[in-house]
């Protein structure tokens, strides 16, 4: 029987941080349930900005051949995204944003009514810190945007919600809290 394929994607520049363990959890989580685990450290690639050509919505993929190829198909070739992410400004980090706006293409084909997904059939999980401690970050929503701008993206390309778990008052946080591992463990 085919493995079911993981790609784990670290959207935050601190690769011992809050988000990158939470990810490392759902990594070994994964891994012991059987996956084969892809894992792209978003702020070690070289992605130029999208310059908003459209040509890609033809195409299927970006004119710009840089490390974004390396996303491309990883996306085409798994069966489940998980997505780790910092709260920045209410909002994804912006190497986060710049990939999405990247796979344009990628992700869906436009019509005169709604967008057609390009990659249905896949499920994704969004692993989500904050440093608003809880429970002023629901009440204020600090992660109500990123979480919004991510399931824009995945939901558009036809790829169903596994979970979303944010941590919140990350910077205040040296271990991450049994109860978040539980949570993360119990959705792979
Ligand atoms: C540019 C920037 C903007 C931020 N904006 C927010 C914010 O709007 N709300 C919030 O709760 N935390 C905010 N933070 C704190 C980060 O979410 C926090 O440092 C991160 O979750 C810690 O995760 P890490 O250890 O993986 O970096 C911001 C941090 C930076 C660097």
């Amino acid at each position: 029987m085919n493995k079911r394929k993981v790609l784990a994607i670290l959207g935050g520049p601190h690769f011992d941080g809050t988000t990158a363990k939470m990810l490392d959890c759902a990594i070994k989580k994964a891994e012991r349930a059987g996956c084969e685990v892809t894992k792209i450290d978003l702020y070690k690639k070289n992605i130029a900005f999208c310059t908003g050509c459209r040509v890609c919505i033809n195409t299927r993929r970006c004119v710009q051949n840089d490390d974004i190829r390396e996303i491309e198909k990883s996306l085409h070739e798994c069966d489940t995204v998980i997505l780790a992410a910092p709260v920045y400004w209410a909002n994804v980090p912006a190497a986060v944003k710049n990939m999405f706006d990247r796979l344009l293409g990628t992700a869906m084909e436009e019509t005169s009514t709604f967008p057609k997904p390009r990659l249905s059939g896949k499920k994704y999980m969004l692993l989500i810190s904050c440093n608003t401690p809880a429970p002023f970050s629901w009440i204020f929503g600090q992660s109500r945007g990123a979480i919004r701008n991510m399931d824009e993206f995945f939901k558009t390309a036809g790829i169903k919600p596994i979970g979303k778990i944010v941590c919140a008052n990350a910077a205040n946080k040296k271990e991450l809290p049994k109860s978040i591992v539980r949570k993360i463990q119990k959705r792979l």
